[in-house]
């Protein structure tokens, strides 16, 4: 295994050893006697200081070891007198693998807003604060599948490019071969889609949860975690076009299983990051967020509130007048309503069920008043709805009115009612999107600076 800067600053056996470190230079100061180079490699956000002696190296040698530039250094190992440091690596040699010219490199001087490193997303994870953000963001994908395996779920693989559409929210990426500035016609006009790679009209999903159905009901218990993609013309903070999901989907739980399931789901999440990723969170605290630590730790150790759409809807009118969009039942909740009631009025995540039945997917299961299903979404101090899901509807007649109802195209659907029509039973699940859990246990405000190459309306650069 090759030693990283993170085991030379943490691993005490190798103190007044013979080292090697390779990485990119942060910064060198220093004067003629004595100059200093912070290097890092990716492996912490720490930087090694290396220190070089000038009786043994001259001005020239370390002139085009500038900010940025790649270098491999050996030396020996040394406590280190500077405050904050550890160790320090007494240079022997410097060796130089690449220059970054100071006139072009734009990672230069610190402090760069966030918005300037987001124009040089493909230079951005050498910044101190996205390889943080990255470094989490490994860590949740891998605590995401620890979980589930250590609970006996199998990771199960569904289509990109899809014929239905799971949330009939409509807002699809269409995906074709036809040539679109001379499509074949029928003769009413319409598309002629018979020649198109598939023989049909396809998209790029919008979720894997009904494939997940399939699986689960026949695994018992599975999820998905994969990219999703979204062409809502939504620029906001909290929307990406491609995003990614994980949809746990399990045979046998009902709505109470599965916020059970959820709850202890991001938990785990968070508390995984801050037993592997401390110093990251730290950093990324100190620099943007001063409560960050603080608010993982009370997620954690506090129970989420449960109410109904119901009962959260009569909080809700009771501070009418703080909102710019109009709450009353049967609307569909804005993010300053959820906000509201997560931030201020319970201070705590919170798990709303029950929604009305219109504002809500076709596949969710019917409560028995007509008017709600059993859906739920957890909400989040600073994000909104982090998870949304539901217990689904098992009985073939209610999904089959409802997706008559809709207008949904049966054509589309009909495999989907099989797991309806050949041995259905009770089934829930839920999806939870991977960068708003990466935003919350940053702390970052725009989803854009959690994922390495955001997709947002008007921007696909690299
Ligand atoms: O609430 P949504 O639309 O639910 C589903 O897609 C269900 N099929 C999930 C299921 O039951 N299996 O999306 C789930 C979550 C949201 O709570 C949100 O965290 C995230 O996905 N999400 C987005 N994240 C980033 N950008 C977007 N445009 C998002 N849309 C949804
Ligand atoms: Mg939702």
């Amino acid at each position: 295994k090759k030693t990283t800067v993170k085991d030379l600053l943490s691993t005490p056996e190798l103190m007044g050893t013979e080292v090697e470190a390779k990485g990119w230079v942060r910064t060198r100061r220093g004067n003629k006697h004595v100059q200093f180079v912070q290097l890092n490699d990716g492996s912490s956000v720490n930087n090694i200081q290396v220190v070089l002696d000038m009786a043994r190296f001259t001005e020239d040698q370390l002139k085009p070891v500038t900010t940025g530039s790649s270098v491999r250094v050996t030396g020996k190992l040394v406590e280190s007198m500077g405050k904050g440091q550890t160790s320090e690596i007494q240079a022997d040699s410097i060796e130089l693998y690449g220059t970054a010219d100071p006139a072009s490199y734009p990672l230069q001087k610190k402090g760069h807003t966030l918005e300037f490193l987001r124009e040089i997303a493909h230079l951005r994870p050498r910044t101190n604060f996205f390889g943080s953000v990255l470094r989490i963001r490994s860590s949740l994908a891998f605590a995401i599948h620890k979980f589930f395996n250590e609970r006996g779920f199998y990771y199960f693989h569904t289509p990109l490019i899809t014929a239905s559409d799971c949330e009939g929210a409509g807002a699809m990426f269409q995906v074709t071969t036809l040539d679109l500035n001379n499509l074949p016609k029928n003769e009413d006009g319409s598309v002629d889609y018979s020649k198109d790679f598939y023989a049909k009209p396809t998209a790029l999903t919008v979720s894997g949860q009904l494939e997940g159905e399939l699986g689960a009901t026949a695994l018992g218990q599975i999820y998905t975690f994969g990219p999703t993609f979204r062409a809502e013309n939504s620029n906001t903070p909290r929307h990406l076009s491609e995003f990614w999901m994980i949809e746990p989907e399990m045979a046998f739980y009902d709505i109470s299983d599965n916020m059970d399931l959820a709850e202890e789901f991001v938990k785990y999440c968070i508390n995984y990051a801050l037993e592997h990723n401390i110093d990251d969170i730290r950093f990324l605290s100190e620099r943007f967020d001063k409560g960050l630590e603080e608010r993982l730790r009370f997620v954690v150790d506090n129970d989420f509130v449960r109410l109904t759409y119901t009962e959260g809807v009569r909080i809700l009118e009771e501070s009418a007048h703080k909102f710019e969009f109009p709450v009353y039942w049967g609307a569909d909740l804005q993010s300053e309503h959820e906000r509201y009631l997560v931030e201020e009025h319970f201070k705590k995540p919170v798990i709303l069920t029950d929604y009305p039945k219109e504002i809500k997917a076709f596949y969710m299961k019917q409560n028995e008043d007509g008017k709600t299903v059993r859906a739920m979404d957890v909400l989040f101090p600073n994000i909104g709805e982090i998870i949304g899901g539901s217990e689904r509807e098992e009985s073939y007649d209610k999904l089959l009115a409802r997706i008559k109802e809709l207008d949904i195209p049966m054509k589309d659907m009909w495999w989907y009612l099989d797991t309806r029509r050949f041995g259905t039973v009770p089934h829930s699940g839920f999806g939870l999107g991977f960068e708003r859990l990466v935003l919350f246990v940053t702390g970052m405000t725009n989803i854009r600076d959690v994922i390495p190459f955001p997709r947002t309306p008007g921007k696909a650069e690299f």
